[in-house]
């Protein structure tokens, strides 16, 4: 394993070997079970994989949120060096990449962002397609692994691909859970012993929402789910929709598996989001 803090050493380096593929897997860091099993199927689908870690701060619409995102890069790179395989990590100041100015570019997403994350975190979208793009630009990947629990965000960024015409392959990845249910997420070891107990009712409660689907219409479901977490106080919910799995619009009539349930909400300080095909 490679650790580069400058896109300039890494691409000297990358001339040098000429790979013919090249995977990107992007993260922020606080690397848990989920990323380890993306880093594997980049290892297994391609003679290079790059890893960035680095927190980027124009997709943060709440600076206390930025402020308590966890930053563990000396254990992340313990967790990558027991990989075995051709793995560079890329690990850059904000300086690296932004240059003099830490700002997003004003992309336009349409419809695309209108919704659940780009509704309720203001910016956030144009801050992970700004670090997307840069990081597509400075690495030059053939490849690039996202993980559906951020689905949206995957859809955001296949059509940051499109519409800036960049030559690498986006590659969806399941959502990885703990055996209790809960989604894997970087964000899981800021909840208290108490909220981490509770936060497997998250995926319950989508399972319970899909064994309602063949009677009842996404509005019914939507308002038992309202009246559920008005029963659990400790878990303030921020949305639940249902939504076309494609256009990511609210749906109100389900049609065949096209669509997804998606959820986000607060436990403590912490928010937690989570889908799943509906
Ligand atoms: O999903 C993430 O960890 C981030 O949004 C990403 C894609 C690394 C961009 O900062």
């Amino acid at each position: 394993m490679k650790v580069f803090y400058q896109k300039s050493e890494l691409n000297a380096s990358k001339n040098k070997i000429l790979a013919k593929s090249a995977g990107l897997v992007p993260t922020m860091g606080a690397l848990h079970e989920g990323h380890i099993i993306l880093v594997k199927r980049a290892l297994e689908e391609n003679e290079l994989v790059l890893v960035s870690i680095f927190v980027n701060p124009t997709q943060f619409n709440d600076p206390d949120d930025l402020k308590n995102y966890p930053k563990t890069l000396k254990s992340d790179l313990q967790k990558l060096e027991k990989l075995e395989g051709n793995i560079w990590v890329y690990a850059p100041n904000a300086s690296d990449l932004y240059l003099e100015s830490i700002t997003a570019k004003p992309f336009d997403f349409g419809a695309l962002e209108s919704t659940m994350e780009g509704a309720n975190r203001k910016g956030h979208f144009e801050g992970v397609a700004t670090i997307v793009q840069k990081l597509f630009e400075a690495l030059e990947p053939t490849s690039a692994y996202f993980g559906e629990k951020d689905f949206q965000q995957l859809k955001i960024v296949s059509a940051l691909v499109e519409k800036e015409k960049i030559p690498v392959k986006i590659i969806p990845c399941p959502i990885i859970r703990h055996s209790d249910g809960l989604a894997m997420s970087s964000r899981n070891r800021l909840l208290n012993p108490k909220h981490r107990a509770m936060a497997p009712l998250i995926y319950e409660t989508l399972q319970k929402a899909l064994a309602l689907k063949e009677k009842h219409s996404p509005a019914q479901i939507e308002s038992w789910i309202i009246d559920f977490f008005e029963l659990h106080p400790e878990f303030e919910l921020e949305y639940f929709t249902i939504a076309d799995a494609e256009s990511l619009q609210k749906t109100s009539v389900l049609n065949g598996t096209k669509n997804r349930a998606f959820i986000a909400v607060k436990l403590g300080n912490v928010r937690l989001i989570d889908n799943i095909k509906f």
